[in-house]
């Protein structure tokens, strides 16, 4: 059962049985917080809110990778969402830090041992689709892996039958549930003329695109773009984990030569702190009515 790439499925348990000997529930959804979300923050994110919160940093997880994003959380938060058991990642792992894209998403399967049955993940995105506007949250509806056209794949390498088959589908990846739920959800909160659907895009980064690159998405019918969720996503449907996930517009792409403003970091952040109060009122309700399922 050990592959030449990644982790064996032992260390890998081995990992997940460490976590689970320092928690008291066993959580059965996972959420991934990306910028936005509370992976920079203190105060009134949705991992900053979450109750009797068991925190264990990453440097302290044997044989976790750690995160080098500047200002970046990078923990597990164990504890309560309306009462439900769930664990988050305060900050994730992004291919333009080095990782090889196994390991950005070695968490995922993580989360899968220690018990999760449903992954909910979160990101910052540039919006393409030229009706969306800074501040909309988009469903991911799909997703188009452009990392993958080119043979980098989460998967590549030997294939663990413990965690899923060697040719998983992906045409069923955004649980159509899930995002049926969350806009009954949009509607409940009165903020369905911010909340869109759409299709995701992921680029390696640490660059944000050139204007001919972002007019190229869009033809090929990209809604919203950024530099992770799909290889996580992937990771997550090939050990059976049902998904949710949702990008935070941030900024709108510049698709035009005229147009004066660039993307920059900041904005993406300021946003996100924007943005996270209606955030966790969105996950919390997710989550809750997940349960109910
Ligand atoms: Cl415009 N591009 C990418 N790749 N990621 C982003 C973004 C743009 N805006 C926020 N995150």
């Amino acid at each position: 059962g050990t592959t030449s790439k990644g982790y064996s499925y032992e260390t890998l348990l081995e990992i997940a049985n460490f976590l689970i000997s320092r928690v008291s529930d066993t959580p059965r959804i996972g959420i991934i917080c990306g910028s936005g979300m509370g992976s920079y923050w203190k105060e009134g994110s949705l991992a900053e809110t979450i109750s009797d919160a068991v925190k264990i940093s990453y440097e302290d997880i044997p044989n976790f990778p750690v995160s080098t994003v500047e200002g970046h959380h990078g923990q597990l938060v164990f504890g309560k969402i309306c009462g439900i058991p769930v664990v988050a990642m305060q900050g994730r792992f992004h291919y333009f830090e080095g990782y090889p894209l196994w390991k950005c998403c070695l968490p995922v399967r993580v989360m899968k041992l220690i018990g999760i049955k449903t992954l909910i993940v979160t990101n910052a995105a540039g919006g393409l689709n030229p009706n969306y506007k800074v501040g909309d949250i988009m469903i991911v509806k799909d997703h188009i892996n452009m990392m993958g056209f080119s043979g980098n794949n989460p998967l590549h390498g030997p294939n663990d039958e413990r965690f899923g088959p060697r040719f998983p589908p992906m045409s069923k990846a955004y649980n159509f549930e899930y995002r049926k739920i969350a806009k009954e959800i949009a509607k409940e909160l009165n903020i369905d003329d911010i909340v869109r659907e759409g299709v995701y895009t992921c680029l390696g980064g640490p660059n944000f695109e050139t204007v001919a690159e972002l007019n190229m998405l869009k033809m090929v019918g990209v809604d919203s773009v950024g530099m992770s969720t799909v290889h996580e996503v992937i990771t997550a449907r090939h050990c059976d984990l049902k998904v949710f996930a949702l990008s935070l517009i941030t900024n709108e792409c510049v698709t035009s030569y005229d147009i004066i403003g660039e993307a920059n970091h900041e904005e993406v952040l300021d946003v996100g702190r924007m943005r996270q109060d209606v955030l966790r009122q969105f996950v919390s309700k997710l989550v809750e009515r997940i349960t109910q399922l």
